[in-house]
């Protein structure tokens, strides 16, 4: 398995190019499914979790065009002209639950899906009961068996839905099946991420681009090495909350369209922060934050409310001189610490990218394993925080 190894006290400076978002990209992919005619995609970032989605809209009959990718443009075609086979395997849907995301699409084009239920993921329980309430409400008959949700419909019909969370997954999977269904759907409470907005002017147009995640990863890392970095193409409107954070803290900010240029000159102040569904605070930001609390001055407290176990990476950050007292869904961060590498464990995506951003800071080096977290989401990282003068290299196992 491959390592990562950050040597750390560098500070970054430069620019540095956001890719596509994996989260905005998943769903647009599989919203090919919707139509016979072939979508041409832009900018799909090229990561484990796009691989995954290709592989299971390949394995359904779906024709997939990679010669922009092998030219190096990051442009796709998908045709779901010939759509043979109506099913998500559990391999596939344990590997990236996006994956769950078919239903909706399969059910509203062809009638019927047969799509495995996610079980449990390391964050923390995920169910699936709203985009199956959703669906229902279309008219479609839902049954489990074996592990699998079976969908039928001889047509969904348009519906109000009122989802009780404002689940991003299942407001994606019933937006694509209202596309095609008889008359206008509703869906109240929907999450409104920058990636709905994006699916929803995909689904008009095929198009879009959003960036948030990625660069909220960079903001810190340049921000924790009092660096002075340009994030280019990243989206200051997707980042309102996170952004505000970070200019408490005492980061200097200047957004233009063109991206962000984050520095850092005096110390960080530590201030609190609660996850929250958008436009509150990204739950997929909490742990580079965490990284940046740990070395600022003073207290915060960290408050998780979208996943109940999203905190793991609190004690790998311990082990490289964290202080981290977790009390159910709040973590209280104590600061001013001097981090030192150590030998760390990626958990998850977002965790395993704050590992390498405490690695950034922390004296020594770090060696991060378990990193085929970090290839689902992180395109090309380490030669991006390379090129903006850190010490990271990725040793091939
Ligand atoms: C998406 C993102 C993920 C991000 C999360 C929250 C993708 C591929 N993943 O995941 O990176 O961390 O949004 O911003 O875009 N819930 C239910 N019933 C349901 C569905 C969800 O109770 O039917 C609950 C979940 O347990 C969780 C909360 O709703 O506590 C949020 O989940 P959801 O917004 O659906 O997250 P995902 O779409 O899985």
């Amino acid at each position: 398995m491959d390592k990562i190894i950050v040597h750390g006290g560098k500070r970054l400076t430069g620019e540095v190019t956001v890719s596509g978002s994996k989260n905005a990209a998943l769903p647009i992919l599989i919203a090919s499914l919707l139509t016979a005619e072939p979508c041409r995609y832009q900018r799909v970032p090229n990561l484990a979790d796009i691989h995954t989605t290709l592989k299971l809209l390949g394995g359904l009959g779906v024709k997939i065009d990679k010669q922009g990718w092998a030219r190096g443009t990051s442009e796709l075609t998908v045709q779901a002209e010939m759509v043979g086979k109506l099913e998500a395997s559990y391999d596939l849907v344990k590997t990236m639950r996006a994956s769950f995301l078919v239903l909706g699409p399969l059910t509203a084009r062809f009638g019927q899906a047969r799509v495995s239920t996610p079980g449990g993921c390391a964050i923390g329980a995920r169910p699936v009961n709203l985009h199956l309430k959703g669906l229902e409400a279309m008219g479609a008959r839902i049954e489990h068996s074996h592990g699998y949700i079976e969908a039928t419909a001889v047509r969904l019909h348009g519906a109000k839905i009122y989802l009780d969370l404002p689940s991003v997954g299942a407001t994606e999977n019933l937006m694509m099946a209202a596309t095609l269904a008889d008359g206008t759907t509703v869906i109240e409470n929907a999450a409104k991420e920058p990636e709905i907005e994006d699916l929803a002017s995909a689904l008009n147009k095929m198009g879009g681009r959003v960036r948030r995640i990625e660069a909220g990863s960079f903001v810190i890392a340049s921000a924790i090495t009092g660096g002075d970095v340009l994030i280019k193409d990243a989206r200051a409107e997707h980042l309102d909350a996170f952004l505000i954070k970070l200019q408490e803290a005492g980061v200097v900010l200047s957004c233009d369209p063109g991206g962000i240029r984050v520095q850092r000159n005096g110390k960080i102040k530590s201030v609190d922060v609660t996850t929250l569904p958008y436009p509150g605070f990204a739950t997929d930001l909490q742990a580079q934050m965490m990284v940046l609390m740990s070395v600022a001055d003073g207290v915060s407290v960290i408050t998780e409310t979208i996943f109940e176990n999203r905190f793991m990476h609190a004690q790998e950050l311990d082990r490289m001189g964290a202080q981290i007292q977790l009390e159910g869904n709040r973590a209280v961060v104590r600061g001013a610490r001097e981090l030192s590498g150590a030998p760390v464990m990626a958990t998850d995506l977002r965790a395993s990218v704050s590992l390498i951003l405490a690695g950034l800071v922390a004296s020594g080096s770090t060696e991060v394993s378990r990193v085929y977290h970090l290839d689902r989401g992180y395109e090309h990282i380490e030669e991006k925080l390379s090129n903006l003068g850190a010490q990271i290299e990725r040793v091939k196992a």
